[in-house]
């Protein structure tokens, strides 16, 4: 057995340049990939407040808009930063290895 969780390649990092989004399906469950300032993040695709997805909402401050009532989550934690979301979005694990972006369970 390895101890490395098992990762999902989302594609070549140059697919996706800073401030760009895509989406990934990891186990099912779809999940939004951010390049902000050059890092990449990775949340569940689903808002907390009413399950909007969050893919294609404006990313500023470092963190993302759900285009559906506005709520806020910053990109590194998930944390809800504004109403009308309370609870956190889960995020995953981010890692690029010769060139390519892979996401994973944290
Ligand atoms: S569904 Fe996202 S803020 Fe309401």
């Amino acid at each position: 057995m390895s101890d490395t969780p098992a990762r999902t390649l989302v594609g070549p990092t140059a697919s996706i340049p800073d401030g760009q989004q895509t989406t990934v399906d990891l186990a099912g469950v779809s999940v939004v990939i951010v390049n902000f300032e050059g890092q990449y993040y990775a949340l569940r695709n689903n808002c907390t407040h009413k399950d909007f997805p969050l893919l294609g909402g404006d990313v500023s401050m470092g963190r993302i808009t759900c285009e559906k009532h506005g709520a806020k989550f910053e990109l590194a934690t998930g944390k809800a930063k504004t109403l009308p979301a309370v609870k956190p979005v889960k995020i995953y694990r981010t890692h690029v290895e010769d060139g390519q972006l892979y996401v994973s369970e944290l």
